[in-house]
């Protein structure tokens, strides 16, 4: 019986690999640049990393794929990357070496949504984390390192749309506010937002039932209850956006869909055809409780995570390509079964002196084998037949040209490196 992959998953192919490889290679050499190193963490924790009480998001509460192991440990499969990097962060006691701690992560997460294109169950995410200070010009420097690297990719219409949810007090005030506001309409909102409505009402502004009711549309928005420190903070963050000339929109109803954020949050988009909503390539903001929460000291973070499956079906709609499919420079057609020894001799010589090369493994005739090759896109075919064989040498074939050489056998991967490009 053919058993079929999971919803929401999907398998990167052979022929598809080189395009995560190559936006797996701009991540590494765009990070780089802002000095920020990397770091693995794995893909399952203790539930506790996420399942914290202050969190209260539906992709905590309703999309986490939770499970016992063998020994009774409740576990969660990640559903983001930054609770993961905090709790090793502390663990492994970090902010004891260095005041501020950067880093970035690639992997998959788990979140049990509901399909569609750019969403899936299983997705990968870049992600980046500044833990240990809380500065403006930090906050800054993620949301400039997010926009110039989406600006690298070669997207269009990049641009950052940013708000503030203020200091712990402001955020107080602004809930105290959405609480007054929604109280009137409780009878009329959806089953999860009245729950919301005493834990937390800043999750009903991002309900997916409740998203047109007129009370939603018509809420207040953190903008009007942010404290001096707080605007000041801000206006702050904007300043260096400017200096640096970062195209951004303030968006005062942004309030992202995780409960640990204060101050700045941020998304960044790009235009791309035909993408609608899903034109939301990344988000994040800066997070002061997550630390502590996690059992470490009380030091704030910020940080940003891009879905990399959204960024390449962007890349793709766009018909930008980070790299070409990696083409071969020599295949080997060998004529009789006599001359496979030969051939695979041949064949490890080529890869011994770093070309990449392959030959025919199925004894097909050598009609067969030149489509392969030709499929292959190889630059050169090197052709062992008998004759040649016996006055020690090949044919060799630039499938460009189509000049065809005899090469003695012993100058092979000389005559190859040689005429490389031709
Ligand atoms: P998030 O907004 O939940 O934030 O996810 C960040 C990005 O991951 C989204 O903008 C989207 O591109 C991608 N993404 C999310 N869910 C899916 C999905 N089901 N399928 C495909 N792509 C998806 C976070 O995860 C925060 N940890 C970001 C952050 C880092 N905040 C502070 N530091």
């Amino acid at each position: 019986m053919q058993i079929n992959k999971v919803k929401g998953t999907y398998d990167v192919l052979p022929t598809e690999s080189y395009r995560w490889h190559a936006l797996e290679e701009k991540i590494h050499s765009i990070l780089k640049l802002y000095n920020i190193k990397e770091m693995r963490t794995p893909i399952m924790e203790y539930s506790e990393v996420f399942h914290r009480q202050s969190e209260l998001s539906d992709m905590v509460t309703k999309e986490t794929y939770d499970f016992d192991d063998r020994g009774e440990r409740r576990l969660t499969l990640r559903p983001e990357g930054t609770a993961g990097v905090i709790r090793s962060y502390v663990e492994n006691k970090l902010y004891a070496s260095q005041e501020l701690e950067k880093v970035y992560y690639i992997g998959p997460n788990f979140r049990y949504e509901r399909p569609q294109k750019g969403r899936y169950r299983q997705f990968y995410q870049f992600g980046v984390e500044a833990i240990g200070t809380v500065d403006p010009a930090l906050d800054a420097e993620m949301i400039m390192l997010a926009y110039d690297f989406i600006k690298r990719l070669g997207l269009k219409g990049v641009s950052v749309k940013i708000n503030s949810l203020g200091d712990d007090e402001s955020r107080r005030a602004y809930q105290e506010a959405l609480t007054k506001h929604f109280e009137p309409h409780h009878d009329t909102l959806c089953d999860d937002c009245k729950a919301r409505l005493i834990k937390n009402p800043l999750r009903i502004l991002d309900c997916k039932i409740d998203q047109k009711h007129e009370a939603v549309m018509h809420a207040p928005t953190p903008q009007d209850y942010l404290n001096e420190f707080s605007r000041a903070y801000f206006n702050q963050v904007l300043a260096h956006l400017n200096a640096s000339q970062i195209k951004y929109q303030i968006s005062p109803k942004l309030v992202r869909g995780l409960d640990y954020y204060s101050h700045t949050v941020f998304e960044i988009e790009a235009d791309i055809e035909g993408f609608g909503a899903q034109n939301v390539l990344g988000g994040g903001g800066r997070y002061q409780k997550l630390v502590s929460e996690l059992g470490g000291p009380e030091l704030g973070g910020i940080g940003f995570a891009c879905g990399m499956e959204r960024l390449l079906l962007a890349l793709d709609a766009e018909n930008i390509e980070l790299a070409k499919a990696d083409q071969l420079d020599a295949y080997v057609i060998v004529m009789g079964e006599e001359l496979r020894i030969t051939g695979s001799k041949i064949l490890f010589d080529l890869r011994q002196s770093n070309l990449i090369a392959d030959m025919n493994y199925t004894k097909k005739a050598f009609k067969g084998q030149l489509k392969q090759a030709l499929r292959l896109d190889a630059k050169y075919l090197i052709i062992l037949g008998e004759e040649e064989f016996k006055k020690g040498v090949v044919g060799i074939k630039n499938t460009k040209t189509e000049i065809q050489e005899e090469v003695p056998l012993r100058n092979i991967t000389m005559y190859i490196k040689e005429n490389g490009e031709k």
